[in-house]
């Protein structure tokens, strides 16, 4: 921390200086989450935060989907992300070609799309969604059949909890989708008394065998709330240093894997972009109006 803290010092005065706002999804190290970050939170909590900020500069400390979303959310504001190049392989699983071929496919099936895509997928889509709001988005929707795009785990982990036919796409987080039912007996022979939480994004093998699963936030007010002595977030490493300080007396064990391009941000950059105010997001007119109806559908649905 010492080293990190003429960063954190600079960052913060820069923030004033140019009316400025960072927003930080779950997944930054602990420098920017507790350090220089004005919100935190999952994609919904995020994306609605987008909706409330004053400042005329946000400050995206997450990947290029979330930063698009604020976008989105924010027209007439500058969005900057302080690396252009974090990514999300979820993102990258599919374009709107894609999803205009599934809907010739299955004509008249509502599209729900998770906000780990680009704008220009969320353009073609009915409606958005995240880990925190899938079920009840899909429940909404009209018809009996939905296509839920691109993650294929998500998709499966819902469908567990639905009546309805859930049409998947192929995608997956290279983060999640490595961790198998095996991880956790693994775990659960090491650690026999510690609770294991997991991410939706993770198969469902696994969603099965953990003791809770949620978004980002849920799985950090669920150690909040439920304090286990030990426990095991399968998911990305950040998190377990981040609710660490705010959880004192759980025993945070090891079981993560991490992001890389999460951590395409750091401190260092994030001074870079306030300073320079750049990489600045644009989203062409035509993409960004229907892309907004299928983000504030889903915000208006999780209301
Ligand atoms: P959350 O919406 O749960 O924060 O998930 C975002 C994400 O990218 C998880 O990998
Ligand atoms: Fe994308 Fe997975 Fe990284 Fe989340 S953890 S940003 S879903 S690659």
């Amino acid at each position: 921390w010492p080293f990190f803290a003429p960063l954190i010092f600079q960052i913060n005065r820069l923030k004033k200086e140019k009316d400025a706002v960072i927003l930080a999804h779950n997944y930054q190290t602990p420098q920017i989450y507790h350090g220089v970050a004005d919100v935190v939170g999952d994609s919904l909590q995020l994306a609605i935060e987008a909706t409330r900020v004053d400042q005329s500069v946000i400050v995206q400390c997450g990947v290029h989907f979330m930063a698009e979303t604020s976008k989105l959310l924010n027209p007439e504001k500058t969005v900057l992300i302080p690396d252009s190049r974090a990514g999300c392989s979820l993102s990258e699983s599919i374009i709107a070609e894609d999803v205009l071929a599934m809907r010739e496919r299955y004509p008249g099936v509502p599209v729900v799309t998770y906000v780990n895509t680009s704008a220009a997928v969320k353009a073609v889509t009915d409606v958005c969604c995240t880990s925190s709001n899938a079920l009840d988005i899909v429940e909404a929707v009209a018809g009996d059949s939905v296509i839920m795009i691109p993650d294929q785990y998500l998709a499966q982990n819902t469908a567990k909890k639905t009546n309805k036919k859930i049409i998947t796409w192929a995608g997956a987080c290279e983060v999640h989708e490595t961790f198998t039912a095996g991880d956790i007996a693994e775990l659960r022979h090491a650690y026999p008394a510690a609770s294991i939480i997991a991410h939706p994004e993770c198969p469902p093998e696994v969603i099965e065998a953990v003791d809770f699963a949620g978004s980002t936030a849920a799985m950090i007010d669920w150690v909040k709330s439920t304090r286990p002595a030990r426990v095991v977030m399968v998911t990305e490493c950040s998190m377990s240093d981040n609710v660490a300080s705010e959880a004192t007396g759980v025993d945070f064990l090891r079981g993560c894997n991490i992001c890389p391009h999460m951590k395409r941000i750091n401190l260092e950059n994030v001074l870079w972009s306030l300073h320079t105010m750049s990489e600045e997001v644009t989203i062409p007119a035509p993409i960004a109006a229907p892309a907004r109806a299928a983000v504030e559908r889903m915000i208006e649905m999780s209301r």
